[in-house]
């Protein structure tokens, strides 16, 4: 188990500010369990993001209370207890005491008596804040227990009646990374540029995309990272244009260009997620060059359009004008710029969207739109900019638009780095992972 300790004063600062917006709801956040993935073996363990957020505590099957309606005792932790023969095969547990002493809890209790004790709890909260669908084994405690609160308040005269998602007040505070967050984002930036640098300088035809990712991962781990904070995605020629290949078992071809898209998840699971994509044997071809060209416009164009008072929306429309006039004068689109773009037939060579806000989960939580209305970029927002190209027969070419000429297919280029939206303009978190045209030849 990890033991990796985030400032309490941070995390009760979190916990003030949580308990402020629930106004009278109780909330329930359970901890994520650990995951099987074949036979009887787990995946290393990964903490769920809110409730790590909120409480820094980094063990499975934990359930976290917050509790408005109890002032004196509003953070309760339910937690596996200490129990030496389970902690010989799967490691140190911090248990009752440590959930008070080390995690700022105001009360702890064994996990195996959050069946009886929750609707006690719940009593005198206005509503329940719970993710229903998410968490099987917390959600038919978490139901029962509201089953007891209605079936009590005709008599009582109050009761939690309303069952709340804690997801759009929890997100929010999530989406807006205050200064230490973004502290954490630079270094997962940092280890992850530095692995894209280095992976460039041993990458020659005949490497497998695999030996490429060792290189990758091993700095991401001698930097003291958890590991990659995804697949990492290391795709030879025509593997580019499938947007989430993980194989990474095909042999680098000289001619080809290679894409990488890899970042680290530091021990306080803040990830870093860069994209790079460069010529294997260390030259551009025309038709390359003219299209990692055209990325890079794209790229820098939206990465300038990242500021407060601007949108992520605005990014992506950024990015897609610049790629759709370069590919007109390219010829593999034609016809009138606007018209294109609003019909969308420039999405059989760029068919995802421009970036997503990026923290403690990589595609990170946090509303893009409310309403109608796009939400605003403001400072200490965090989201990828990644436009790219790809250039396959696997889409089918819109009526109208042109064949696609054989000495194009199989690129498949994209650029992203990480940017925070500051109080004048943008920091690129991601800088020192190089992708000037110049850099990525040798
Ligand atoms: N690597 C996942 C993404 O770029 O969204
Ligand atoms: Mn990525
Ligand atoms: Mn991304």
């Amino acid at each position: 188990m990890s033991q990796t300790l985030i400032d309490p004063q941070l995390l009760a600062q979190r916990r003030a500010e949580f308990l402020r917006r629930l106004g009278g709801a109780a909330a329930v956040i359970p901890a994520a369990p650990l995951v099987t993935h074949h036979a009887d073996v787990e995946h290393a363990f990964r903490q769920n993001s809110d409730f790590w957020y909120l409480t820094g505590f980094d063990e499975p099957g934990a359930v976290a209370l917050f509790l408005p309606h109890q002032p004196d005792n509003p953070f309760v932790l339910f937690v596996e207890p200490r129990d030496p023969s389970a902690e010989v095969w799967n490691g140190f547990r911090w248990g009752v005491e440590g959930a008070v002493q080390r995690f700022g809890a105001d009360l702890a209790h064994p996990r195996s008596e959050l069946a009886e004790r929750l609707s006690g709890y719940l009593d005198g909260a206005e509503g329940i804040a719970f993710r229903v669908g998410r968490h099987p084994e917390v959600e038919p405690l978490v139901l029962q227990a509201w089953g007891r609160q209605l079936d009590r308040a005709p008599r009582s005269g109050h009761a939690a009646l309303g069952l709340v998602s804690p997801c759009p007040l929890l997100h929010d505070m999530r989406l807006r990374k205050a200064p230490e967050e973004l502290e954490r984002l630079r270094e997962a930036a940092r280890i992850s540029a530095e692995a894209h640098e280095l992976a460039r300088r041993v990458v020659r035809p005949g490497l497998s995309e695999r030996q490429v990712q060792a290189v990758i991962e091993q700095h991401f781990l001698e930097q003291g990272a958890r590991g990659p904070a995804y697949g990492s995605i290391v795709a030879g020629g025509d593997n580019a244009c499938v947007l989430h290949y993980t194989a990474n078992n095909a042999s680098l071809k000289d001619g080809d260009l290679l894409l990488i898209d890899a970042g680290c998840s530091l021990s306080d699971y803040y990830n870093g997620d860069i994209t790079r994509t460069f010529p294997i044997n260390g030259r551009f071809t025309g038709e390359q060059r003219a299209l990692y060209e055209l990325v890079l416009a794209a790229q820098e164009a939206a990465v300038a359009a990242v500021g407060p008072g601007q949108t992520a929306e605005g990014v992506h429309a950024t990015a897609v004008g610049v790629l759709v006039e370069g590919l007109l004068e390219l010829g593999l689109l034609c016809g009138e710029r606007d018209g294109i773009i609003e019909q969308g037939a420039y999405r059989h060579l760029y068919m995802h969207r421009t970036g997503h806000w990026l923290g403690l989960d990589v595609h990170d939580v946090g509303a893009y739109r409310l309403g109608e209305h796009p939400v605003v970029l403001e400072p200490g927002m965090v989201l990828t900019v990644e436009p790219g190209l790809y250039v396959s027969d696997r889409l089918a070419v819109p009526e109208g638009q042109p064949a696609i000429d054989e000495r194009w297919k199989g690129i498949g280029i994209r650029i992203e780095d990480d940017v925070a939206v500051s109080e004048h303009g943008h920091e690129n978190l991601t800088a020192a992972a190089l992708k000037s045209v110049a850099a990525m030849e040798r």
